[in-house]
């Protein structure tokens, strides 16, 4: 027998990776546009392609999942990965075209279509695609003619194909350009293929450098933080639906302390209901919420981040956050670690390349991780 007064087991709030939050607030105007993309696309017009992008937390792998269950309702199948450094990424596009391939009716398209996912498939080492006869050809540029060919099955079909990436920033350059390629041909020949790519805010600049014509082809939806009226709606409609009431002063804490971070949004609300003693939902109980709140942010949300910084890199860390929230010139960050900026340089990448920090322009960085400033300086103390 549990002597809370609102149920843990009900409680609706969702912190999490890519878990869906109870209320999706603030994401009408991107699922709307996309809805029509799709109809579109459909209806053999052309539309533009979708880039998500924003900070850690800021509910992009959430919108990505949104937008695949949207292209799901109006006929598209999807190809949904989340890329990681390697082959592991074009693995899981081939198998999934594969699976999109075998699960259509044998049409006219069909055969072009394995052979163009078998081209690649030769040039991936256990992509776990099977074909009867290894004869073909291998080329790593079929990659496009893939997009291309299952869009063409599908579309027999009267379907469409979505190609949604995660983490796009981490695809290879490479390859990133020859499935650009593939979308781009696509809008050509009027074939019904949507492509949402979701990233940190250095995506953008990624897929611009992969191909020339590429910025013409996606709307980018920048994800910031909530506005207080959204964080307000985030926290108390879902709570309103099973009968429960927040004050409007605990609310308030929470844009203040989430500063409409939705990862942290749903932190706070989820551990304030389970810490409230009272009716409505007040400040006492946010604040009796905090020692949780903050023991949850450092052990999963940050400690999983400053884990996998190498020992080398923390000198650097230590400077960028010593500075306070960015972005922060390079060269004010090599000064603060007692360097020049050249000195830094190769730190500064590799800590890009694994998505701690990016580049909001050029010359400029900033922790890809709202309040990482702060955590540093609690967790890692620079020795004075
Ligand atoms: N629009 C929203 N309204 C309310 N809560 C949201 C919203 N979007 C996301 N969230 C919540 O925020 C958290 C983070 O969402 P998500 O994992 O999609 O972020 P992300 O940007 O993909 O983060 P990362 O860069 O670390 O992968 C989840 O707990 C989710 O429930
Ligand atoms: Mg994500």
């Amino acid at each position: 027998m549990s002597d809370e007064l609102y149920d843990p087991v009900a409680n609706p709030y969702a912190p999490g990776a890519g878990t869906p939050p109870p209320a999706l607030v603030g994401r009408d105007q991107v699922i709307g546009a996309a809805d029509v993309a799709l109809r579109r696309l459909k209806s053999s017009r052309t539309s533009q392609h979708t880039l998500i992008t924003g900070l850690r937390g800021v509910g992009k792998t959430v919108l990505l999942g949104k937008l695949a269950a949207v292209a799901e309702h109006v006929g598209f199948r999807v190809i949904r990965v989340e890329a990681v450094g390697g082959d592991d990424t074009i693995r899981s596009v081939l198998r999934q075209a594969r699976r999109i391939v075998d699960e259509c009716d044998a049409g006219a398209k069909v055969g072009r279509a394995l052979r163009s996912i078998e081209s690649v498939s030769l040039t991936v080492v256990g992509t776990g695609v099977a074909f009867e006869r290894r004869a073909g050809r291998s080329d790593r540029e079929a990659l496009a003619d893939v997009l291309v060919d299952i869009a063409a099955v599908a579309a027999e079909q009267d379907l469409g194909v979505m190609v949604a990436i995660d983490e796009a920033q981490m695809l290879d350059r490479h390859d990133l350009r020859r499935l650009l390629a593939g979308v781009h041909r696509c809008g050509q020949d009027g074939l019904p293929l949507y492509c949402v790519l979701a990233g940190l805010p250095n995506l953008v600049g990624e897929v611009a450098r992969a191909a020339t014509y590429a910025e013409r082809m996606f709307t980018v939806a920048d994800l910031g933080p909530l506005t207080p009226d959204q964080v307000v709606q985030a926290i108390v409609q879902p709570a309103e639906e099973i009968g429960v009431v927040w004050s409007s002063e605990a609310t308030e804490m929470i844009v203040d302390h989430s500063d409409g971070f939705p990862f942290f949004v749903q932190t706070w609300a989820y551990h304030t209901w389970n810490a409230a003693t009272g009716e409505p939902i007040s400040p006492a109980d946010v604040e009796r919420a905090e020692p949780n709140v903050d023991q949850a942010l450092d052990s999963s949300f940050f400690a999983a981040r400053i884990a996998r910084i190498p020992a080398s890199e923390v000198a650097y860390v230590q400077a960028l956050a010593s500075l306070g929230p960015g972005p922060h010139r390079s060269g004010d960050v090599a000064a603060a670690a007692g360097k020049s900026t050249p000195q830094v340089a190769a730190f500064r990448d590799r800590l890009i390349a694994e998505g701690l920090i990016y580049a909001p322009r050029y010359g400029w960085v900033e922790f890809a991780i709202p309040h990482f400033d702060r955590f540093v300086r609690r967790a890692l103390p620079t020795q004075s």
